[in-house]
C-alpha cells in the first residue's frame, strides 16, 4: 500500500512563544489532511465528492491565534477523558479526586486546560504523523504521569486512521477521542440536518440534566436514537422527545453493536445527498458521542470565513462511555501501570 506524503510548515507561535507547526498528509487520491500540533488539531480534511470535486470537510479556525482565543474542541484530541465526569470528581481505589470543572458542576473533556490545548511533539512516522505528550502528575486533577501518543495516518483507500497508546506510572483513568466536526457538504455550508446517519448500535445512554448518564443502557427502538437503518438528522433533531430536549438536539453516547470488545467494527456511516460524499466510522471502542453541534450559536468565526450556527457540523466522537469513572456498570476506564491503553477510529471517506 502507498504511504501518504507528508509536508510541514510553520503555524506560527502560541500566546507563550512556543512554536506550532501544521503537517499536510496528502494521498493519491488528493484527499489531503491538514494537523497541527497545538492540540492535534485537525484543521483541515479535503476529500472529493462524487465528480471528484474536493472540499473541506470540517469546521475549524483560520490562525493559531483564533484557535487560542478559544472555540469548542473543533478537531481537536480531547485528554485525559472525552466527554463529562459528573460533579467533576471520581474515586479510584478508595481515594477521591476533584477535577477542574468546566461544564457547570461536571468536568468536560479533559478540564480547563485539557489535551485539546497542549503543543505536543511531532515526530513523521510512514504514512503518518505521530504526537506525544506528558500529562504530569496531577494535571487537571488526574493522578499519574501519563505518556500518550496519538498517530494520524492516510492511506490510498481514503482512510484517516487515528491508534491512541497511553501508559501511566499511578492508576489512573483514561478516555481519547478526536472532535472533529464534519460536514460533507463542505466547511460553511448550512447545515448537517440532511445528511443521512447509520449508528450501529441497539442502544444508548439516556442522560439527566447536567449531561451526565443515568446509568441505564435504553433500547433506542421506537425512539428519535434509532439510526440502525440511515436516517436524515433532520428527523431526530427536532423531536420532543425529553432526553432530545434535555440535549437540545442529539449529545448522546450510543453503545455501539459487537460481538467482542476488541475489534475494529462499523460504528456509523454518514452519507450527503447532493456531493455524494459519504463516511464511515471504524472503532475499537465500545461507544460513539453523536453531536449534532447543538450549541455553535453563532458566536464563533470559522475557517469557512463564515459564523458557525447551530447544526452546521456534527460530531462523532468515538469513546468510553461518559462518566465512566462513576458508573460502575460501563466499560472500564481505569488504566494501571504495566498496561498501555490502546485505541483506534478510521474515518473512512468516498463518493456515490
Ligand atoms: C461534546 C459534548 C457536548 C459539547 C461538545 C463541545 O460533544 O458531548 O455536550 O460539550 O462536546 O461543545
Amino acid at each position: 500500500m502507498k504511504e501518504a506524503t507528508i509536508n510541514k510548515q510553520s503555524y506560527g507561535k502560541t500566546a507563550n512563544g512556543v512554536a506550532v507547526d501544521e503537517y499536510t498528509l496528502t494521498n493519491a487520491n488528493q484527499v489531503e489532511v491538514k494537523i497541527i500540533t497545538y492540540g492535534g488539531i485537525i484543521t483541515s480534511l479535503s476529500v472529493p465528492d462524487r465528480k471528484g470535486q474536493l472540499a473541506n470537510v470540517v469546521l475549524g479556525r483560520s490562525t493559531l491565534a483564533d484557535y487560542e482565543a478559544g472555540h469548542p474542541y473543533l478537531g481537536a484530541i480531547i485528554g485525559r477523558f472525552g466527554n463529562r465526569i459528573g460533579k467533576a470528581r471520581f474515586k479510584l481505589n478508595g481515594q477521591e479526586y476533584t477535577l477542574a470543572a468546566n461544564d457547570g458542576p461536571n468536568s468536560l473533556h479533559g478540564g480547563r486546560k485539557g489535551f485539546d490545548k497542549q503543543v505536543w511533539t511531532a515526530k513523521e512516522v510512514p504514512g503518518g504523523l505521530e504526537l506525544s505528550y506528558l500529562s504530569r502528575d496531577g494535571e487537571e486533577g488526574y493522578p499519574g504521569n501519563l505518556a500518550t501518543r496519538v498517530v494520524y495516518s492516510l492511506n490510498d483507500q481514503n482512510e484517516l486512521r487515528i491508534d491512541y497508546t497511553a501508559t501511566t506510572d499511578r492508576p489512573t483513568v483514561v478516555n481519547l477521542t478526536n472532535h472533529s466536526y464534519f460536514n460533507l457538504a463542505g466547511n460553511g455550508a448550512p447545515s448537517i440536518e440532511n445528511h443521512l446517519i447509520m449508528i450501529n448500535a441497539d442502544r444508548y445512554t439516556p442522560v439527566d440534566q447536567n449531561l451526565i448518564p443515568t446509568g441505564e443502557l435504553a433500547s433506542v427502538a421506537g425512539t428519535p436514537f434509532d439510526f440502525r437503518l440511515p436516517r436524515q438528522i433532520a428527523a431526530g433533531i427536532r423531536s420532543g422527545h425529553p432526553q432530545v430536549v434535555l440535549g437540545r438536539g442529539i449529545d448522546h453516547n450510543f453503545v455501539i453493536n459487537r460481538t467482542d470488545n476488541t475489534s475494529l467494527v462499523l460504528a456509523a456511516s454518514l452519507y450527503e445527498p447532493n456531493s455524494g460524499r459519504a463516511m464511515d466510522v471504524l472503532t475499537t471502542e465500545p461507544g460513539i458521542q453523536f453531536y449534532t453541534g447543538n450549541f455553535l450559536d453563532g458566536t464563533l468565526l470559522g475557517s469557512s470565513g463564515g459564523l458557525y450556527r447551530q447544526g452546521d457540523g456534527l460530531c462523532l466522537e468515538t469513546q468510553h462511555f461518559p462518566d465512566s469513572p462513576n458508573q460502575p456498570g460501563f466499560p472500564t476506564t481505569v488504566l494501571n501501570p504495566g498496561e498501555t491503553y490502546r485505541s483506534t477510529t478510521v474515518f473512512k471517506f468516498s463518493a456515490r
